[in-house]
């Protein structure tokens, strides 16, 4: 499984741009600017007023890739295709969405716990707008030891008395899917045991009780199994960060180190190429914190992968991870996710910390897996998990890439800043351009969405907006608009085309 095989059969063809409602010309960032690795995406195919024989061209084309390599149709457009026919990761071209234990209930979970929260999506309608993994995380199984005679992961028979096959059989009636977790260690980060030499034989067990998910961590790894050198995880206010480059280089691997020959990189792949052997397709998320400079393996090797240490529901490390991702999204495309940690919603943050928590998360195309306890989150915050425009910029079809910083704000562009970072966001999607404001300040700013500033609309006098926390459709914008955000909160609008005479600057 290689990054170019995974996206043959992606990219749209003009007869598939003209089914798509909405699309403009996408201006980007200088890649070179960038102060992290940052392999750009293949380029996108932006096509306009498509000739006749450019249509018959490209439907010839498609029928051939269909016949020839087995491709199949999802859904009811001609495309997107699924990868081809013997490439078997076919789960996860799209940014996952769910519900995960840890956030809420770390090592106190129960299969009731996983069967509520079940229930909940469904009776809280999270199911019907797309979220479907249930998710168990560390600590579900037997601590000391594996079975005496199969060498099997046991489940612990007190907090699930059916098996996880049992818990799997309940949730897949509710008609969603259940994720599972361990770790390329010996040891799981609570301390269970996890799968490093046992990948063969977790993945067919996995199989066997019909998981969907694995989440793979990356704790307690055995000196044999240890790096010549570290990667820079440029996190936590700490001294040898200067700009997001760490500046000590003891332990540090060299400028131009190839990490995809690390032994963390072979113990990601040995559970790959297991997960890949099985019958039944199981979603396969990285979780190594953005270590060995997991960007530039990560795309080769599972569909998602975490880039930093744990999130927790502090406004502080939501801010961290965030300026930390920004650097990170030309990675993310169809089949590829950063995942900048499951959700805090409902946690204790403020509405409009809530708010620019998931609106930015949602927008860099992270997994979205809810980590609050669903039988007490509020109905604003449950408004907030559903917001239509922003799950469908998530979960969008057609096009892959995530939004990225245009402006920085506060600080000079590309500044790494954990405290103030990127505050202008801007990303194409099939329904429009979506466009994010978000006010770092604990007061409210007025903040200016000037046209001629946002790389996809500059092109444009007369847009057309629509407020994204509302649905309301303000109407045709002449130039752009100023708005006042709250303190913490995120401004988001959809731009769905352009118009013919616009409002000045009125929103
Ligand atoms: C961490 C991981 C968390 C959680 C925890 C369980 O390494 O980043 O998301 O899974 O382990 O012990």
């Amino acid at each position: 499984m290689d990054a170019s095989k995974r996206k043959a059969g992606e990219t749209l063809d003009s007869a598939d741009m003209e089914k798509v409602p909405y699309h403009v010309t996408h201006g980007s960032m200088d890649p070179s600017k960038s102060l992290l690795d940052k392999p750009s995406p293949p380029p996108r195919h932006h096509v306009r007023g498509a000739t006749f024989w450019t249509l018959l061209v490209a439907t010839f084309l498609l029928l051939t890739m269909v016949l020839l390599r087995g491709y199949y149709q999802l859904g009811l457009g001609l495309l997107p295709l699924s990868p081809p026919v013997g490439f078997n990761q076919t789960v996860g071209r799209l940014p996952a969405l769910g519900w995960n234990s840890w956030n809420a209930f770390h090592c106190n979970i129960n299969e009731d716990k996983f069967i509520t929260a079940a229930k909940r999506l469904i009776e809280l309608g999270l199911k019907d707008v797309g979220y479907e993994y249930v998710n168990i995380d560390d600590c579900w199984q037997v601590r000391e030891y594996r079975h005496p005679t199969t060498n099997q992961l046991i489940p612990d028979p007190g907090r699930f008395p059916n098996g996880i096959k049992g818990t799997a059989d309940k949730v897949h009636a509710l008609g969603l899917k259940i994720g599972i977790y361990s770790s390329a260690g010996d040891w799981t980060c609570a301390g269970y045991r996890a799968s490093l030499g046992y990948e063969e034989l977790d993945a067919k067990t996995w199989s066997d009780w019909d998981i969907d998910y694995l989440k793979y961590d990356n704790c307690y790894v055995p000196n044999n199994w240890a790096d010549e050198c570290r990667g820079c995880v440029p996190e936590y206010p700490r001294g040898d960060v200067v700009n997001g480059t760490c500046t000590n280089p003891t332990g540090m691997c060299p400028p131009g180190y190839n990490y995809t020959t690390s032994k963390t990189a072979l113990r990601f792949r040995r559970m790959r190429d297991a997960l890949l052997a099985q019958p039944r397709p199981i979603l396969y998320s990285l979780c190594e914190w953005g270590e060995a400079g997991v960007q530039q393996w990560a795309n080769e090797t599972g569909v998602s992968w975490r880039m930093s240490g744990d999130i927790n529901p502090s406004w502080p490390r939501i801010l961290e991870i965030l300026n930390q991702n920004s650097f990170y999204l030309n990675n993310v495309d169809f089949w590829g996710h950063s995942d900048a940690d499951m959700l805090e919603v409902g946690n204790g943050l403020s509405i409009h910390q809530s708010r620019s928590h998931f609106a930015l998360w949602a927008a860099m195309k992270s997994p979205l897996l809810i980590g609050c306890d669903l039988e007490t989150v509020k109905g604003e915050e449950v408004a907030i998990l559903k917001n239509e425009y922003l799950l469908a910029f998530n979960q969008d079809e057609y096009v892959g890439p995530p939004a990225k910083p245009y402006k920085w704000g506060t600080n000079p562009d590309w500044t790494f800043n954990a405290s103030f970072p990127a505050e202008f966001w801007s990303g194409d999607s099939s329904r429009g351009v979506l466009v994010l404001l978000f006010n770092p300040y604990e007061t409210s700013r007025v903040k200016q969405a000037l046209w001629e500033e946002i790389p996809e609309l500059k092109g444009g006098r007369y847009w057309d907006v629509v407020e994204v926390w509302t649905g309301r459709e303000i109407g045709c914008i002449d130039g752009g608009f100023d708005i006042e955000v709250e303190g913490h909160d995120t401004a988001a609008f959809l731009v769905t085309g352009e118009c013919v005479v616009g409002k000045r600057g009125e929103v």
